[in-house]
Order: structure tokens, then sequence, then C-alpha cells
């Protein structure tokens, strides 16, 4: 159990164009009005170019749900073909962005010095980094996904202030449960999500490690968020086949029953 608000994002990916996306936004609304949402903070993930759109319906709705993007651009603005800023992100009314999703380091290359700018760059902009970490199989298999882990995240956050280290979200997704239906087990999510902890409190002290949010993710799902959420470390989840549903991810959002 935790004092900090759960937090549950949905990771859309590279699916739902726009107007599949102001579907699911405007179902996943109607289906939130059975939940608390005060005890849970509700964000989704959306592919850039259906940002304006979600963001159009979450105002005419007054819907509880936050969003952001799933990358932005190390750069400020200016030559940097294809990118998006984080100011151009801040517009669209965003508050979180994900940064150095396994995909992204897998199929782009991205390292501990390209997330740790991505990092900075959000905070520049006035967004929420959600700082995605996690080991490969063979790191886990080698007994090295906490050390593999803390690498990430002591790249990703080098140079932060406190203010900005107590507002990042970390998740923690083991690559090798994403998108495998094989999710870690809550003692295994709650290892990794306490060493992230610890080594939060030993480079910034305890209130920014009590503040900080960490997320689990890889093949959550309404059925095993419950026990996940039961462990001291785990703040929420980020979540992507799942969020794809409506039904579903409001019942991940409602997990307190
Ligand atoms: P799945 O929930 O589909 O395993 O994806 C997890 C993920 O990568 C969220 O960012």
């Amino acid at each position: 159990m935790t004092t900090r608000t759960p937090l549950m994002a949905g990771n859309w990916k590279m699916n739902l164009d726009w107007k599949q996306g102001l579907a699911l936004v405007e179902e996943l609304g109607e289906q939130l009005k059975e939940v608390d949402t005060s005890l849970v903070e509700t964000v989704v993930l959306p592919p850039f170019v259906d940002l304006r759109t979600v963001q159009v319906a979450v105002d005419a709705g007054k819907l509880p749900i936050a969003y952001g993007a799933q990358d932005l651009s190390a750069h400020e603005s200016g030559a940097y073909t294809g990118e998006v800023s984080g100011s151009m992100l801040k517009a669209l009314g965003c508050t979180y962005v994900a940064v150095g999703h396994s995909e992204r380091r897998q199929y782009h290359g991205e390292d501990e010095q390209v997330t740790g700018a991505k990092v900075k760059a959000a905070f520049a902009a006035g967004l929420i980094p959600i700082l995605c970490v996690g080991e490969p199989l063979e790191e886990r298999q080698a007994g090295r996904h906490v050390e593999h882990t803390l690498a990430q995240l002591e790249g990703g956050i080098d140079g932060l202030n406190a203010e900005q280290a107590k507002q990042i979200v970390i998740a923690y997704e083991p690559v090798w449960a994403i998108g495998t239906g094989e999710v870690a087990t809550p003692e295994d999510a709650q290892e990794v999500c306490s060493a992230i902890r610890g080594a939060l409190r030993s480079l910034h002290g305890d209130e920014v490690a009590d503040a900080v949010r960490v997320l689990y993710g890889g093949s959550v799902k309404s059925s095993n968020v419950a026990e996940l959420m039961t462990k001291q470390d785990v703040d929420g989840a980020l979540v992507g086949g799942a969020s794809l549903k409506a039904e579903e991810f409001a019942k991940i959002v409602g997990y307190q029953g």
C-alpha cells in the first residue's frame, strides 16, 4: 500500500488513428463514471496525431483523464525533421511524456545520454517525464536486472534538481514482460521498484524517494493489477495492450473495486 496517489497510464503505442482514439477516450470517459477517480490518476499516451482530438474531447467532456505523448525531441525547436518538441506538447495540454520506452531504446538506439537529454527537455517545457527503465531477458537470466535497471535510471535522471526529481514518474518495464502475456510476479516487480526507490533515496534523500511514483509495466491486465498494487513500492501501472479497450482499462483504473 502506498500514500502516493496511484497512477494508471495507458500507452497506446502505434495504435488507433484520431477517429479511433476519439472513440476510445469518449468510451473511457463513460466507463470511468463507475470508478472513484479521486483515488487514482488516469493517464493516456496516444500517438502524436491523436493528441489534439484527445485534448478537445477531454476538455469538452471534462473527463477525469490526463494525457501526454509517447516521446519528445531532446531539442527545443528548429531543423529536426520529423521531431516534436516539448513545448508543442505542452501547448496541446499534455501533462506527461514517456521517455526511454524500451521500444525507443531498441528500435531507435536511445541510450542514457538521449534519455537524460529528453528528461531535461520535458521539464524545460513544463511536462512530467515518465522515464521507462527495465532489463531484457538475458540480463534477468544473468541476475543483473537490478544493476541494469538502475544504470538506466541514473543516466535518465542525471543532473536533475530535487524539485524535478520529486515530480518524475519512473516506469519499471522488464522487456521480457512487454506484450508477451508474461507478467512479472508481484515479488519481482517489488524487488526492482524498491531498488529504484532506494537509488532515489541515496541520490536525492527521503522527501524525493517517498514522493516519486514508481509504476510497473509489462502485460498488466485487470486480472493481475490488484495483486501488483499490494506491493509497497508499486504505485501504478504503465499499460500497453490492455489500455486499448475502454472497459478493460477502466477496470484497471478501478482496481480497488
Ligand atoms: P503491454 O501491457 O502490452 O505488455 O505493454 C507494456 C508497455 O510497454 C507499456 O508501455
